[in-house]
């Protein structure tokens, strides 16, 4: 067979993903799609923003020359610089442009961070449950990615974190808020991760880096904030994207941002630079970087999705589901009343509502419902979430 064997058993290992999605697919065909309660992808059902799309269609009709040509391989400087007093004004940090590199999504982000930071055999700790893909990003550099529990309201277990470093750590990489369990890590366990890097770093003789992949960071309820992880340590790089905030998934634009108070903040922002052009994506799109310039405020309306986490939470619980509350993120990350995730995932199906199992995202015994969805999807499906843990 031409598929190499490692492709091969990642297909294999991924193939819960592609069952989903099979198993939707014939049962919208079955039923008819609006029968159907699709919870089972990211894919953010807000519209951009009326100013967004008109940046867009803006940007793609300037008829300007050379517009549409290569760049800098880090992206515009005028949209770089957009991006830079941003995050000086959100996170009170100094940063400049010189330290942004536009990118292909928060997907592209971390493969360009992760190919720059990792040699061959480099470990890489991430809390669980994690977003599914960092296990493929991580072995696409030659790295290892080393699972650690976190706590039972999912914040971080720093002991944990501790007891996984060792001098073969490279990094660690969190995501808050997460997905999939909408936690937002505090201010005062970030504090504690960094004197912890900072102490582990001069123990094993090598700087841990710590990436901090934040999509999901403009998408907050009940007025928790996300604590500046540029401002908490010194080695530090955050990775996002316009995904989520801005709900454009599949324009696929996002930013590395780099701490330019790391030791060797030059030479790692060369290796971003590279690794962006040799990985393929050789720039980010052109239109959407002059689109979004403009833009970067424009987030879709969270209170959309405020309201359907507070409905699906209270339905949830009051049915008897045991569930930690999100605080951001469009993710609800509820216990399995069955033991074997799987196996309950697949009895919600039988009531057409296609959910993921925790097993897929290194949470075994939970399941992930993604909530951004209409309200008549949420409404539609809460019958059968009863009927489900009732039966069980
Ligand atoms: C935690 C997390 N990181 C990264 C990504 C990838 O985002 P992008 O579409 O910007 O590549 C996602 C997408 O769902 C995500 O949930």
């Amino acid at each position: 067979m031409p598929v190499s064997t490692k492709i091969s058993d990642f297909i294999r290992r991924s193939s819960w993903i592609r069952k989903m999605f099979e198993e939707g697919a014939k049962l919208k065909a079955q039923h008819g799609p609006e029968k159907v309660f699709d919870f089972s992808l990211g894919n953010p059902n807000l519209e951009p923003s009326p100013a967004m799309k008109k940046a867009i269609a803006n940007a793609a009709s300037d008829t300007a020359r050379g517009i549409h040509g290569y760049m800098p391989n880090a992206g515009f400087p005028s949209v770089r610089a957009a991006v830079a007093k941003k995050i000086r004004e959100d996170e009170g940090v100094e940063i400049d442009q010189n330290w942004i590199v536009m990118t292909v999504g928060a997907g592209g982000a971390l493969n360009v961070v992760l190919k720059t930071f990792l040699n061959d055999g480099d470990e890489v700790v991430v809390p669980k449950p994690f977003f599914v893909e960092y296990v493929f990003y991580v072995d696409n550099h030659g790295g290892k990615a080393v699972q650690v529990p976190t706590k039972g309201d999912f914040s971080l277990d720093l002991n944990a974190m501790e007891q996984a470093i060792n001098p073969n750590t490279a990094a660690v990489l969190i995501n808050s808020p997460n997905n999939p369990t909408g936690k937002v890590y505090s201010q005062q366990d970030i504090d504690g991760l960094a004197r912890l890097l900072e102490r582990k770093s001069k123990e094993i003789g090598r700087t841990i880096v710590l990436i901090s992949d934040e999509p999901y960071r403009a998408i907050t309820y009940d007025r928790v904030t996300v604590p500046s992880i540029l401002k908490a340590y010194t080695s530090s790089v955050v990775v996002t994207s316009f995904s989520k905030d801005l709900s454009l998934a599949g324009e696929r634009l996002g930013y590395v941002a780099l701490n330019p108070s790391m030791d060797g903040a030059g030479a790692a922002m060369e290796g971003l630079v590279l690794c962006n052009r040799i990985l393929g994506f050789v720039n980010a799109p052109a239109i959407m970087q002059r689109a979004v310039q403009g833009a970067l405020r424009d987030v879709v309306d969270i209170g959309v999705y405020k309201r359907r986490r507070d409905l699906l939470y209270s339905a949830l619980t009051s049915f008897g589901y045991e569930c930690v509350k999100p605080e951001g993120a469009f993710y609800l990350f509820p216990k399995s009343p069955l033991e074997d995730d799987v196996a309950f995932v697949g009895l919600l199906q039988k009531k057409l509502i296609l959910t993921v199992p925790g097993s897929g995202f290194g949470g075994p015994g939970y399941f992930r419902i993604a909530y951004c969805v209409s309200d008549e999807t949420i409404q539609g499906s809460l019958a059968g979430f009863e009927e489900a843990i009732k039966e069980v």
